[in-house]
């Protein structure tokens, strides 16, 4: 059977990184978490006193980001330092939309996104990934869910970490940086024509999840 490239975009909390795992464990595919990439330009930005729109340019042009994916784990490295965790902190959260502002930042990481996909057998996550990266994906999925619920999941998410965060605050925060991806100019956060719209607000993840591979069933038959 050909392998399909699978695109799920959608705003923050919407469940698009752990329905992409589970699609592409599922089907044996390699998952890609754009993400993690743009936290990993922005973790290393805030390792110098005052980044600037070229600094951070160059942290993505230099292109040394590895996603690699293990024991249901996806590890982030960056100039070959393991920054899987330190890059889901609240004070790179509240960074990496500026970060991913930059013109010259996502057409680095657009490059370094393309060639993952190369080969096929990809389910790749973000915003711009069926509207943008992949216009060519042969199943695109728009991934959402009422902001209370995103909030909420954000917040169950951070205090088990044990972080102390106020619900409000957070859900604050997730609208501003939901304004901030789909305002911007280059690449924003857009529902693509061709993507299939999957609201996971009253849905379980085992749900999206059975929704996504019924579809990629579909498309197989047909590419
Ligand atoms: O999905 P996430 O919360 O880890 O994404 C982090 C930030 O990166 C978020 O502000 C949106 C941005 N992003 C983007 O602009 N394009 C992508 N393809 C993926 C993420």
């Amino acid at each position: 059977m050909k392998k399909l490239v699978i695109a799920i975009d959608g705003p923050a909390g919407a469940g698009k990184s752990t329905v992409a795992r589970i699609v592409a464990q599922c089907l044996g595919y390699v998952y890609i978490d754009t993400g993690a990439m743009y936290r990993a330009v922005a973790w290393q930005a805030l390792q110098s006193a005052k980044p600037t729109a070229e600094t951070i340019a160059e942290i993505a042009a230099a292109g040394n980001i590895e996603l690699t994916y293990a024991d249901g784990k996806t590890s982030v490295r960056i100039a070959g330092k393991d920054v899987s965790e330190a890059i889901r902190t609240p004070r790179v959260s509240n960074m990496v939309s500026e970060v991913a502002q930059i013109p010259a930042v996502r057409q680095h990481l657009l490059a370094l996104q393309r060639r993952m996909a190369e080969s096929g057998g990809v389910v790749m996550d973000g915003r711009d990934i069926g509207s943008h990266v992949l216009p060519n994906a042969d199943l695109k999925i728009f991934l959402t869910a009422s902001i209370d619920e995103r909030a909420r999941r954000r917040w169950l998410e951070l205090t088990a970490k044990g972080y102390q965060i106020d619900l409000g605050q957070l859900k604050t925060d997730i609208a501003c940086r939901d304004k901030k991806d789909c305002e911007r100019k280059t690449a924003p956060l857009i529902q693509a024509e061709d993507a299939v719209l999957i609201d996971t607000t009253q849905l379980s993840i085992n749900g999206a999840v059975e929704a996504i591979l019924k579809l990629c069933e579909q498309r197989s038959a047909h590419v």
